[in-house]
């Protein structure tokens, strides 16, 4: 069964490991140029727990995608696909790249980026495709890798809502050439914020680790403790450190302490999630204007949220989730505005002197971020019902119980 906590205290009280590692870093105490090696530790089992042989841990999930690009080599004048529904991160590590993020319409049914918008798109200056997990929920990989494979594409997948999720008995993140994941607060496994990069090619794996951190000398593919080379050569005036470009996404100790801990219980976080959504699938099974994001078979979703489309014209966004609160439920998100309507992207506030879309290294057609742009997703986005899943049994029973009474009281039976 589902581990599924009924208290506040239920819900802290698996946590002796991660105040064991915490304590562990800090009564090593601090120190710049060692540590008790808790990123390697978390690092090494990440990589273990997804079957590949490196993962390099970050600040934050889009640290991540960042030095993914980094270690691509995606840069001025290359494009980047992307779907327009997701965190601004997806996009955003592209432009600091100074590289074009190219928008992909949705799959209307899975919310997800739909391949044949994708193929739609590859011009001669397509250098990746950033595919997301939307909500837990794998995209269609097996097209989006057969694209990447007739256009020599790199494909980074986006899994910062996605821990476990599988695709065709494949785990999402280990699909792709690089998975990056998030531990941001909201996520199935959290420090508060942090993140991190799986992959099997050393090559990346070297590319994403120098992303993280200045490009060290030091840094190899692998996971290793915090050492700096011996004395007499960092002292040295002489000593080159940075290989590269880099930047300073480390995860601190103390975080990566937490993280780990998180991690060795992540099949109890992941299920409890899976739980929760199928408390939901129950209240809406029968409403025929409450549409779940669609699980194709054979797709495991791992359930960030359990996202609903309201497919009526007859009632409002607003108005259902009024109705919720008002039965004795709690607020419901919506989903994102599509990325490219928000206003950096409308005014194209980027690095002010018209990069990275009117860069003179950039020789594709200038994207227009425009309404219009991703029919599809304009059509739903206004729609979706994000209802959270990391609630302690008594609040997940409210929630359900207060849209259950707004369903019926929209139906006319209350
Ligand atoms: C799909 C997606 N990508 C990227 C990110 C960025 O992760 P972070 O907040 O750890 O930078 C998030 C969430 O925050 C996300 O949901």
């Amino acid at each position: 069964m589902a581990w599924w906590p009924e208290t506040e205290e239920d819900l802290n009280s698996p946590r002796q490991n991660e105040y064991e590692y915490v304590k562990e870093v800090l009564d090593y105490g601090w120190h710049n140029t060692r540590s008790p090696g808790v990123n390697m530790r978390l690092e090494q089992a990440f990589a273990e727990k997804f079957g590949l042989k490196y993962a390099i841990s970050h600040n934050s999930g889009t640290g991540t995608m960042h030095s993914c690009l980094m270690a691509a080599g995606i840069g001025p004048g290359d494009e980047v696909i992307v779907p327009p529904l997701t965190a601004a991160a997806t996009a955003y590590v592209v432009i600091h790249q100074n590289a074009v993020p190219v928008f992909a319409d949705l799959d209307p049914e899975t919310f997800n980026i739909d391949p044949a918008c994708i193929r739609d798109l590859i011009t001669p200056y397509t250098k990746a495709i950033i595919p997301v997990a939307l909500y837990g929920l794998s995209p269609d990989m097996d097209a989006i890798m057969q694209i990447a494979h007739e256009h020599d594409l790199v494909v980074i997948e986006d899994c910062a809502e996605c821990f476990l999720g599988e695709y065709k008995g494949r785990l999402v993140g280990t699909i792709g050439d690089m998975g990056s994941f998030s531990f941001q607060g909201s996520k199935h496994m959290t420090c508060g914020d942090g993140g991190i990069v799986i992959t099997d090619s050393a090559q990346y794996a070297k590319g994403v680790r120098w992303g993280m951190a200045f490009a060290f000398s030091s840094l190899a593919a692998e996971s290793a403790p915090t050492t700096a080379p011996p004395k007499e050569i960092r002292q040295d005036p002489a000593f080159a450190r940075h290989l590269a470009l880099g930047w300073n996404y480390r995860l601190p100790e103390i975080a990566a302490a937490a993280a780990l801990g998180q991690l060795e219980r992540l099949d109890d976080l992941v299920s409890w999630r899976r739980a929760v959504a199928a408390g939901y699938a129950e209240v809406i099974q029968d409403c025929e204007w409450l549409v779940a994001q669609k699980v194709p078979d054979d797709y495991l979703h791992s359930y960030w949220c359990y996202t609903v489309l309201l497919d009526t014209d007859e009632i409002t966004w607003h108005q259902f989730r009024d109705k919720v609160v008002e039965f004795g439920g709690e607020p419901i998100y919506g989903a994102w505005r599509p990325i490219y309507l928000e206003p950096a992207f409308q005014e194209e506030r980027f690095y002010g002197k018209g990069c990275p879309n009117h860069c003179p290294l950039y020789e594709g057609t200038p994207q227009e971020y425009e309404p219009g742009l991703c029919p599809v997703t304009e059509k739903i986005q206004p729609r979706l019902l994000q209802f959270r899943t990391n609630y302690i049994r008594p609040r997940a029973q409210r929630q359900y119980d207060a849209v259950s009474k707004a369903i019926a009281h929209f139906e006319g039976k209350s």
